[in-house]
Protein backbone atom coordinates (compact mmCIF):
# COMPACT_ATOMS: atom_id res chain seq x y z
CA UNK A 1 0.00 0.00 0.00
CA UNK A 2 1.66 3.23 -0.50
CA UNK A 3 2.18 5.32 1.95
CA UNK A 4 1.92 9.24 1.20
CA UNK A 5 3.86 11.46 3.34
CA UNK A 6 4.23 15.39 4.27
CA UNK A 7 6.77 16.93 1.89
CA UNK A 8 8.35 19.63 4.29
CA UNK A 9 12.01 21.24 3.23
CA UNK A 10 12.51 19.24 0.36
CA UNK A 11 11.67 15.76 2.57
CA UNK A 12 9.15 13.19 2.79
CA UNK A 13 8.93 13.65 6.08
CA UNK A 14 6.97 10.84 7.98
CA UNK A 15 3.70 11.89 9.92
CA UNK A 16 2.79 10.98 13.13
CA UNK A 17 -1.20 10.05 11.49
CA UNK A 18 -2.53 8.53 8.27
CA UNK A 19 -5.55 8.27 7.23
CA UNK A 20 -6.95 6.02 3.90
CA UNK A 21 -8.00 7.44 0.90
CA UNK A 22 -10.57 5.74 -0.84
CA UNK A 23 -11.62 6.32 -4.79
CA UNK A 24 -14.76 7.83 -4.97
CA UNK A 25 -16.11 5.76 -7.45
CA UNK A 26 -14.85 2.22 -6.79
CA UNK A 27 -13.78 2.48 -3.02
CA UNK A 28 -11.00 1.28 -3.98
CA UNK A 29 -7.97 2.43 -1.43
CA UNK A 30 -5.70 4.52 -2.94
CA UNK A 31 -2.94 5.28 -0.42
CA UNK A 32 -2.25 6.01 3.46
CA UNK A 33 -1.98 9.33 3.20
CA UNK A 34 -0.37 11.58 6.51
CA UNK A 35 -2.97 13.93 8.20
CA UNK A 36 -0.02 16.75 9.66
CA UNK A 37 -0.68 18.00 13.31
CA UNK A 38 -0.54 21.44 14.04
CA UNK A 39 3.22 20.79 14.89
CA UNK A 40 3.50 19.42 11.97
CA UNK A 41 1.98 22.26 9.94
CA UNK A 42 4.17 24.88 11.70
CA UNK A 43 7.09 22.82 10.75
CA UNK A 44 6.40 23.23 7.43
CA UNK A 45 6.12 26.95 7.73
CA UNK A 46 9.34 26.93 9.37
CA UNK A 47 11.10 25.06 6.40
CA UNK A 48 9.09 28.25 3.88
CA UNK A 49 10.23 30.91 6.22
CA UNK A 50 14.11 29.28 5.42
CA UNK A 51 13.62 29.09 2.06
CA UNK A 52 12.52 33.12 1.65
CA UNK A 53 15.90 34.34 0.95
CA UNK A 54 16.85 31.55 -1.53
CA UNK A 55 13.57 32.45 -3.27
CA UNK A 56 13.37 36.06 -2.85
CA UNK A 57 16.93 36.23 -4.45
CA UNK A 58 16.89 34.02 -7.24
CA UNK A 59 16.47 35.68 -10.45
CA UNK A 60 13.59 35.87 -12.39
CA UNK A 61 14.45 34.45 -15.63
CA UNK A 62 15.30 31.14 -12.96
CA UNK A 63 12.23 31.17 -11.87
CA UNK A 64 10.75 31.21 -15.24
CA UNK A 65 13.08 28.10 -16.01
CA UNK A 66 11.78 26.18 -12.70
CA UNK A 67 8.05 26.65 -14.03
CA UNK A 68 8.90 25.89 -17.68
CA UNK A 69 10.72 23.36 -17.18
CA UNK A 70 7.52 21.57 -14.24
CA UNK A 71 5.23 22.17 -17.15
CA UNK A 72 7.35 20.31 -20.27
CA UNK A 73 7.92 17.37 -17.47
CA UNK A 74 3.77 17.46 -16.72
CA UNK A 75 3.43 17.48 -20.56
CA UNK A 76 5.74 14.17 -20.57
CA UNK A 77 3.86 12.41 -17.87
CA UNK A 78 0.01 13.77 -18.98
CA UNK A 79 -1.62 10.72 -18.73
CA UNK A 80 0.43 9.20 -15.36
CA UNK A 81 -1.07 12.94 -14.10
CA UNK A 82 -4.91 12.43 -15.35
CA UNK A 83 -4.96 9.11 -14.06
CA UNK A 84 -4.62 10.73 -10.58
CA UNK A 85 -7.04 12.94 -11.09
CA UNK A 86 -9.39 10.41 -12.70
CA UNK A 87 -9.09 7.75 -9.82
CA UNK A 88 -8.76 10.64 -6.23
CA UNK A 89 -11.49 12.77 -7.78
CA UNK A 90 -13.42 10.52 -9.62
CA UNK A 91 -13.12 12.89 -12.49
CA UNK A 92 -13.71 11.13 -16.33
CA UNK A 93 -10.47 10.74 -17.99
CA UNK A 94 -11.12 12.90 -20.78
CA UNK A 95 -11.99 15.79 -18.13
CA UNK A 96 -9.20 14.70 -16.10
CA UNK A 97 -6.99 15.10 -19.50
CA UNK A 98 -8.39 18.41 -20.45
CA UNK A 99 -7.79 19.63 -16.62
CA UNK A 100 -3.91 18.54 -17.10
CA UNK A 101 -3.48 20.30 -20.26
CA UNK A 102 -4.71 23.70 -18.72
CA UNK A 103 -2.16 23.05 -15.81
CA UNK A 104 0.92 22.42 -18.13
CA UNK A 105 -0.10 26.25 -19.39
CA UNK A 106 -1.21 28.04 -16.22
CA UNK A 107 2.74 27.00 -15.26
CA UNK A 108 3.72 27.68 -18.83
CA UNK A 109 1.95 31.65 -18.18
CA UNK A 110 3.18 31.61 -14.61
CA UNK A 111 6.80 31.39 -16.23
CA UNK A 112 6.09 33.90 -18.61
CA UNK A 113 4.95 36.52 -15.86
CA UNK A 114 7.75 36.04 -13.44
CA UNK A 115 9.58 37.95 -16.04
CA UNK A 116 6.67 40.53 -16.90
CA UNK A 117 6.61 41.62 -12.89
CA UNK A 118 7.02 45.08 -13.12
CA UNK A 119 6.72 48.35 -11.04
CA UNK A 120 5.74 51.89 -13.28
CA UNK A 121 7.75 55.74 -13.11
CA UNK A 122 5.72 57.95 -11.10
CA UNK A 123 5.55 61.62 -12.59
CA UNK A 124 7.06 63.08 -9.25
CA UNK A 125 7.01 67.16 -10.12
CA UNK A 126 2.96 66.52 -11.36
CA UNK A 127 2.96 67.39 -7.30
CA UNK A 128 4.47 70.79 -6.21
CA UNK A 129 7.30 69.76 -4.02
CA UNK A 130 8.16 66.71 -6.30
CA UNK A 131 10.34 68.62 -8.31
CA UNK A 132 13.91 66.89 -8.85
CA UNK A 133 12.70 63.53 -7.76
CA UNK A 134 12.48 60.49 -9.13
CA UNK A 135 10.06 57.95 -8.13
CA UNK A 136 9.29 54.54 -9.09
CA UNK A 137 7.48 51.39 -7.93
CA UNK A 138 8.84 47.66 -8.20
CA UNK A 139 7.13 44.30 -6.42
CA UNK A 140 8.54 42.49 -3.93
CA UNK A 141 7.43 39.04 -3.11
CA UNK A 142 5.08 38.60 0.22
CA UNK A 143 7.60 35.72 1.73
CA UNK A 144 5.27 32.52 2.49
CA UNK A 145 2.26 32.33 1.40
CA UNK A 146 -0.50 29.83 2.55
CA UNK A 147 -2.70 28.04 0.22
CA UNK A 148 -5.82 26.49 0.50
CA UNK A 149 -6.51 24.18 -2.73
CA UNK A 150 -10.16 22.49 -3.47
CA UNK A 151 -10.82 18.87 -4.86
CA UNK A 152 -12.24 19.45 -7.62
CA UNK A 153 -9.07 20.75 -9.68
CA UNK A 154 -6.34 19.03 -8.01
CA UNK A 155 -3.96 19.97 -10.24
CA UNK A 156 -5.25 23.32 -11.92
CA UNK A 157 -6.03 25.05 -8.64
CA UNK A 158 -3.12 24.04 -6.70
CA UNK A 159 -1.22 25.34 -10.06
CA UNK A 160 -3.25 28.68 -9.80
CA UNK A 161 -1.69 29.36 -6.70
CA UNK A 162 1.80 27.22 -6.43
CA UNK A 163 2.62 29.10 -9.78
CA UNK A 164 2.27 32.70 -9.44
CA UNK A 165 3.65 32.53 -5.90
CA UNK A 166 6.72 30.79 -7.25
CA UNK A 167 6.83 32.89 -10.38
CA UNK A 168 6.69 36.05 -7.87
CA UNK A 169 9.72 34.68 -5.74
CA UNK A 170 7.52 33.41 -2.73
CA UNK A 171 7.59 30.20 -0.91
CA UNK A 172 4.57 28.48 -0.18
CA UNK A 173 2.74 25.82 2.50
CA UNK A 174 -0.35 24.36 0.38
CA UNK A 175 -3.02 22.07 1.95
CA UNK A 176 -4.47 20.48 -0.28
CA UNK A 177 -7.92 19.08 0.04
CA UNK A 178 -8.67 15.96 1.66
CA UNK A 179 -9.95 14.26 -0.72
CA UNK A 180 -7.24 15.09 -3.08
CA UNK A 181 -3.89 14.87 -2.05
CA UNK A 182 -2.03 12.62 -4.07
CA UNK A 183 -2.10 15.16 -6.93
CA UNK A 184 -0.38 17.95 -4.66
CA UNK A 185 2.23 15.78 -3.85
CA UNK A 186 3.02 14.81 -7.21
CA UNK A 187 3.65 17.91 -8.49
CA UNK A 188 5.51 18.65 -5.41
CA UNK A 189 7.91 15.76 -6.47
CA UNK A 190 8.20 17.44 -10.25
CA UNK A 191 9.17 20.62 -8.63
CA UNK A 192 12.02 18.89 -6.80
CA UNK A 193 13.20 16.90 -9.85
CA UNK A 194 12.96 20.76 -11.64
CA UNK A 195 15.55 21.43 -8.90
CA UNK A 196 13.14 23.87 -7.20
CA UNK A 197 15.26 24.89 -3.87
CA UNK A 198 14.72 22.61 -0.31
CA UNK A 199 11.41 24.18 2.08
CA UNK A 200 10.06 26.70 -1.72
CA UNK A 201 7.19 24.43 -1.37
CA UNK A 202 6.28 22.44 1.32
CA UNK A 203 3.07 19.89 1.15
CA UNK A 204 0.69 19.28 4.18
CA UNK A 205 -2.24 16.92 4.22
CA UNK A 206 -4.88 16.96 6.39
CA UNK A 207 -8.05 17.97 8.68
CA UNK A 208 -9.17 21.29 7.36
CA UNK A 209 -9.57 22.87 10.70
CA UNK A 210 -6.18 21.61 12.38
CA UNK A 211 -3.80 22.76 9.46
CA UNK A 212 -6.01 25.48 8.13
CA UNK A 213 -6.42 27.25 11.34
CA UNK A 214 -2.26 27.54 11.68
CA UNK A 215 -1.92 28.49 8.32
CA UNK A 216 -4.18 31.58 8.96
CA UNK A 217 -2.97 32.97 11.98
CA UNK A 218 0.68 31.91 12.08
CA UNK A 219 2.42 35.79 12.20
CA UNK A 220 5.30 34.12 9.65
CA UNK A 221 2.38 33.60 6.76
CA UNK A 222 2.05 36.67 4.60
CA UNK A 223 -0.79 35.85 2.67
CA UNK A 224 -3.62 33.31 2.18
CA UNK A 225 -5.28 32.35 -0.89
CA UNK A 226 -8.05 30.04 -0.71
CA UNK A 227 -10.43 28.18 -2.93
CA UNK A 228 -13.82 26.51 -1.18
CA UNK A 229 -17.17 27.19 0.12
CA UNK A 230 -18.19 30.60 1.54
CA UNK A 231 -18.76 29.19 5.24
CA UNK A 232 -14.78 28.46 4.95
CA UNK A 233 -13.94 31.92 3.23
CA UNK A 234 -15.67 33.88 6.10
CA UNK A 235 -13.93 31.81 8.57
CA UNK A 236 -10.73 32.73 7.17
CA UNK A 237 -11.35 36.14 6.60
CA UNK A 238 -12.43 36.15 10.82
CA UNK A 239 -9.82 34.92 11.50
CA UNK A 240 -6.74 36.52 9.37
CA UNK A 241 -6.77 39.67 11.34
CA UNK A 242 -4.40 41.87 8.98
CA UNK A 243 -2.84 39.21 6.76
CA UNK A 244 -3.70 39.46 3.18
CA UNK A 245 -6.59 36.92 2.06
CA UNK A 246 -8.14 35.99 -1.86
CA UNK A 247 -11.05 34.05 -1.23
CA UNK A 248 -12.16 32.27 -4.78
CA UNK A 249 -16.00 30.91 -3.15
CA UNK A 250 -19.09 29.29 -4.75
CA UNK A 251 -21.82 30.39 -7.50
CA UNK A 252 -24.79 29.23 -8.55
CA UNK A 253 -24.62 30.85 -12.07
CA UNK A 254 -26.61 31.56 -14.59
CA UNK A 255 -27.15 32.14 -18.01
CA UNK A 256 -29.61 33.55 -19.80
CA UNK A 257 -31.44 32.78 -23.37
CA UNK A 258 -32.80 35.20 -25.54
CA UNK A 259 -35.04 34.93 -27.81
CA UNK A 260 -33.11 34.35 -31.33
CA UNK A 261 -30.54 32.00 -29.68
CA UNK A 262 -29.77 29.48 -31.65
CA UNK A 263 -30.62 26.24 -29.99
CA UNK A 264 -28.11 23.99 -32.14
CA UNK A 265 -25.41 25.92 -30.44
CA UNK A 266 -26.47 26.74 -27.16
CA UNK A 267 -27.61 23.58 -26.47
CA UNK A 268 -24.97 21.39 -26.48
CA UNK A 269 -22.47 24.24 -24.60
CA UNK A 270 -25.10 24.20 -21.76
CA UNK A 271 -24.97 20.61 -21.22
CA UNK A 272 -21.03 21.01 -20.90
CA UNK A 273 -21.72 24.00 -18.28
CA UNK A 274 -24.16 21.78 -16.54
CA UNK A 275 -22.80 18.13 -16.20
CA UNK A 276 -19.12 18.81 -16.48
CA UNK A 277 -17.19 16.49 -13.56
CA UNK A 278 -20.78 15.92 -12.35
CA UNK A 279 -21.31 20.03 -11.92
CA UNK A 280 -18.39 20.26 -8.96
CA UNK A 281 -17.38 23.25 -10.56
CA UNK A 282 -17.79 26.72 -9.03
CA UNK A 283 -19.13 27.95 -12.37
CA UNK A 284 -21.16 25.24 -13.32
CA UNK A 285 -24.46 26.25 -14.74
CA UNK A 286 -27.08 25.97 -12.42
CA UNK A 287 -29.58 28.02 -13.38
CA UNK A 288 -30.69 28.11 -16.94
CA UNK A 289 -33.33 31.28 -17.76
CA UNK A 290 -34.77 30.94 -21.14
CA UNK A 291 -37.06 33.43 -23.11
CA UNK A 292 -40.53 32.50 -22.95
CA UNK A 293 -40.83 31.80 -27.15
CA UNK A 294 -38.46 29.31 -27.10
CA UNK A 295 -38.55 27.44 -23.63
CA UNK A 296 -40.62 24.10 -24.99
CA UNK A 297 -38.12 23.19 -27.49
CA UNK A 298 -35.61 24.19 -25.43
CA UNK A 299 -36.87 22.43 -22.26
CA UNK A 300 -37.60 19.35 -24.29
CA UNK A 301 -34.06 19.22 -26.36
CA UNK A 302 -31.86 20.18 -23.39
CA UNK A 303 -33.60 16.92 -21.30
CA UNK A 304 -33.09 14.47 -24.20
CA UNK A 305 -29.69 15.59 -23.85
CA UNK A 306 -29.04 15.03 -20.45
CA UNK A 307 -30.49 11.91 -20.54
CA UNK A 308 -28.03 10.75 -22.89
CA UNK A 309 -24.73 11.93 -20.65
CA UNK A 310 -23.51 8.95 -20.56
CA UNK A 311 -22.56 7.77 -16.59
CA UNK A 312 -19.57 5.21 -15.19
CA UNK A 313 -16.40 4.69 -14.06
CA UNK A 314 -14.42 7.45 -14.26
CA UNK A 315 -11.39 5.57 -15.96
CA UNK A 316 -13.81 4.43 -19.37
CA UNK A 317 -13.09 6.93 -22.27
CA UNK A 318 -16.81 7.57 -22.79
CA UNK A 319 -17.83 8.59 -19.32
CA UNK A 320 -19.21 11.98 -18.84
CA UNK A 321 -20.52 11.58 -15.32
CA UNK A 322 -18.89 9.89 -12.56
CA UNK A 323 -19.17 9.49 -8.77
CA UNK A 324 -19.73 12.71 -6.68
CA UNK A 325 -16.92 13.56 -4.26
CA UNK A 326 -18.99 11.83 -1.69
CA UNK A 327 -22.35 9.53 -0.49
CA UNK A 328 -23.03 12.42 1.73
CA UNK A 329 -23.45 14.57 -1.47
CA UNK A 330 -25.53 11.95 -3.09
CA UNK A 331 -27.95 12.32 -0.17
CA UNK A 332 -27.44 15.80 -0.03
CA UNK A 333 -28.53 16.49 -3.75
CA UNK A 334 -31.93 13.59 -3.53
CA UNK A 335 -33.34 15.73 -0.65
CA UNK A 336 -32.69 19.37 -2.55
CA UNK A 337 -34.42 17.50 -5.43
CA UNK A 338 -36.87 16.60 -3.43
CA UNK A 339 -37.58 19.67 -2.17
CA UNK A 340 -37.45 21.58 -5.14
CA UNK A 341 -40.58 18.99 -6.44
CA UNK A 342 -42.46 19.67 -3.15
CA UNK A 343 -42.56 23.02 -4.33
CA UNK A 344 -43.97 22.45 -7.50
CA UNK A 345 -40.76 22.08 -9.51
CA UNK A 346 -41.07 19.47 -12.19
CA UNK A 347 -38.31 17.16 -12.68
CA UNK A 348 -37.78 16.89 -17.06
CA UNK A 349 -34.86 14.23 -16.43
CA UNK A 350 -32.59 12.55 -13.84
CA UNK A 351 -33.78 12.70 -10.17
CA UNK A 352 -32.40 9.15 -9.20
CA UNK A 353 -28.51 8.11 -8.20
CA UNK A 354 -26.99 4.62 -8.86
CA UNK A 355 -24.40 4.23 -6.67
CA UNK A 356 -22.54 7.46 -6.37
CA UNK A 357 -23.36 8.71 -9.48
CA UNK A 358 -26.54 10.90 -9.71
CA UNK A 359 -27.97 10.82 -13.16
CA UNK A 360 -27.88 14.55 -14.66
CA UNK A 361 -31.15 15.98 -13.34
CA UNK A 362 -32.96 18.85 -14.92
CA UNK A 363 -35.90 21.13 -12.93
CA UNK A 364 -38.15 22.87 -14.46
CA UNK A 365 -39.84 26.05 -13.12
CA UNK A 366 -38.37 26.01 -9.56
CA UNK A 367 -38.83 28.52 -7.26
CA UNK A 368 -36.63 30.90 -6.55
CA UNK A 369 -36.07 29.82 -2.53
CA UNK A 370 -35.60 26.20 -3.44
CA UNK A 371 -31.98 25.24 -2.50
CA UNK A 372 -31.47 24.01 -6.24
CA UNK A 373 -31.87 27.48 -6.81
CA UNK A 374 -30.41 29.62 -4.02
CA UNK A 375 -28.03 27.31 -3.06
CA UNK A 376 -24.54 26.03 -4.59
CA UNK A 377 -25.80 22.64 -5.89
CA UNK A 378 -22.31 20.96 -6.72
CA UNK A 379 -23.70 18.54 -8.53
CA UNK A 380 -25.41 17.25 -11.67
CA UNK A 381 -28.16 19.28 -11.24
CA UNK A 382 -29.39 22.48 -13.49
CA UNK A 383 -32.89 24.66 -13.00
CA UNK A 384 -34.68 25.89 -16.48
CA UNK A 385 -37.23 28.92 -16.10
CA UNK A 386 -39.18 30.89 -18.63
CA UNK A 387 -38.83 34.83 -18.94
CA UNK A 388 -40.06 37.13 -20.57
CA UNK A 389 -37.42 39.60 -21.18
CA UNK A 390 -33.55 39.57 -21.14
CA UNK A 391 -34.14 42.57 -18.41
CA UNK A 392 -35.95 40.10 -16.48
CA UNK A 393 -33.72 37.12 -16.84
CA UNK A 394 -30.73 39.77 -15.30
CA UNK A 395 -32.61 40.57 -12.35
CA UNK A 396 -33.33 36.49 -11.47
CA UNK A 397 -29.16 36.41 -12.46
CA UNK A 398 -28.78 39.70 -9.67
CA UNK A 399 -31.55 37.54 -7.16
CA UNK A 400 -28.19 35.79 -5.60
CA UNK A 401 -25.82 35.91 -2.80
CA UNK A 402 -23.15 34.86 -5.33
CA UNK A 403 -22.17 36.59 -8.27
CA UNK A 404 -18.84 34.42 -10.19
CA UNK A 405 -19.29 34.69 -13.79
CA UNK A 406 -22.88 34.50 -15.71
CA UNK A 407 -23.77 34.16 -19.05
CA UNK A 408 -26.19 35.29 -21.90
CA UNK A 409 -26.98 34.62 -25.50
CA UNK A 410 -28.22 37.05 -27.54
CA UNK A 411 -27.98 38.29 -31.03
CA UNK A 412 -28.81 41.76 -30.04
CA UNK A 413 -25.60 43.73 -29.68
CA UNK A 414 -27.68 46.80 -27.30
CA UNK A 415 -29.17 44.04 -25.01
CA UNK A 416 -25.70 42.07 -24.32
CA UNK A 417 -24.01 45.71 -23.44
CA UNK A 418 -26.77 46.41 -20.86
CA UNK A 419 -26.13 42.90 -19.78
CA UNK A 420 -22.61 43.58 -18.95
CA UNK A 421 -23.26 46.79 -17.43
CA UNK A 422 -26.23 45.43 -14.84
CA UNK A 423 -25.36 41.90 -14.32
CA UNK A 424 -23.38 41.92 -10.72
CA UNK A 425 -20.46 38.94 -11.44
CA UNK A 426 -16.87 39.15 -11.83
CA UNK A 427 -16.90 38.21 -15.03
CA UNK A 428 -20.03 38.31 -17.98
CA UNK A 429 -19.85 35.75 -21.15
CA UNK A 430 -21.91 36.90 -23.84
CA UNK A 431 -23.05 33.87 -26.32
CA UNK A 432 -21.18 31.60 -23.84
CA UNK A 433 -21.96 29.94 -20.54
CA UNK A 434 -20.67 31.26 -17.18
CA UNK A 435 -18.55 27.58 -17.23
CA UNK A 436 -15.94 29.28 -19.41
CA UNK A 437 -12.42 29.67 -18.13
CA UNK A 438 -9.32 29.90 -19.86
CA UNK A 439 -6.03 30.51 -17.67
CA UNK A 440 -4.22 33.97 -17.82
CA UNK A 441 -8.13 35.59 -17.63
CA UNK A 442 -8.92 37.30 -14.36
CA UNK A 443 -11.23 34.93 -12.20
CA UNK A 444 -12.80 35.86 -9.25
CA UNK A 445 -16.40 36.97 -7.60
CA UNK A 446 -18.14 39.88 -5.59
CA UNK A 447 -20.78 39.42 -2.90
CA UNK A 448 -20.29 36.03 -0.88
CA UNK A 449 -18.45 34.58 -4.19
CA UNK A 450 -15.44 36.17 -2.88
CA UNK A 451 -12.47 38.60 -3.06
CA UNK A 452 -9.45 39.32 -5.01
CA UNK A 453 -8.72 37.47 -7.99
CA UNK A 454 -7.19 34.82 -9.65
CA UNK A 455 -5.85 33.98 -13.61
CA UNK A 456 -2.04 34.05 -13.51
CA UNK A 457 -0.82 37.93 -13.67
CA UNK A 458 -3.38 38.83 -11.41
CA UNK A 459 -2.69 36.37 -8.47
CA UNK A 460 1.01 36.96 -8.86
CA UNK A 461 -0.06 40.92 -8.30
CA UNK A 462 -1.67 40.04 -5.23
CA UNK A 463 1.16 38.43 -3.76
CA UNK A 464 3.61 40.75 -3.70
CA UNK A 465 3.73 43.63 -2.02
CA UNK A 466 4.19 47.30 -3.73
CA UNK A 467 6.86 49.34 -3.13
CA UNK A 468 7.06 52.74 -3.97
CA UNK A 469 11.29 54.56 -3.96
CA UNK A 470 12.01 58.04 -4.47
CA UNK A 471 15.59 59.79 -5.22
CA UNK A 472 15.89 63.24 -4.26
CA UNK A 473 18.28 64.65 -6.91
CA UNK A 474 18.08 68.48 -5.42
C1 LIG B 1 -13.43 26.50 -9.95
O1 LIG B 1 -14.17 25.53 -9.73
O2 LIG B 1 -13.39 27.53 -9.26
C2 LIG B 1 -12.50 26.49 -11.12
C3 LIG B 1 -13.19 26.44 -12.41
C4 LIG B 1 -12.20 26.30 -13.55
O3 LIG B 1 -11.01 26.55 -13.37
O4 LIG B 1 -12.63 25.97 -14.66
Amino acid sequence: MKKQHLFIGGKHTESTQYTTLQAPYSGETLAEVASASAEETEAAIAAAVQARRTMRQMPAHQRAELLYKLSAMLEDRKEEAARIVALEAAKPITAARAEIDRTIETYRFAAEEAKRLTGETIPMDAAKGGEGRIGYTMRQPLGVIGAITPFNFPMNLVAHKVGPALAAGNTIVLKPAEQTPLSAYYIASLLQEAGLPDGALNVVSGDGKTIGDVLVEHPDVAYITFTGSPAVGKSIRGKAGLKRVTLELGSNAAVIIDKDADLHKVIPRCVTGAFTYQGQVCISLQRIYVHQDIIEPFIERFAEAAKQVVIGDPLHEDTAVSALITSKDVRRTLEWIEEAKQAGAVLAAGGEAQGGILHPTVLVNVPRDAKVSCQEVFAPIVIINPIASVDEGIQHVNDSMYGLQAGLFTNDIQTALRAVDEIEAGGVMINDIPTFRVDHMPYGGVKQSGIGREGVKYAAEEMTELKFVMFNRN
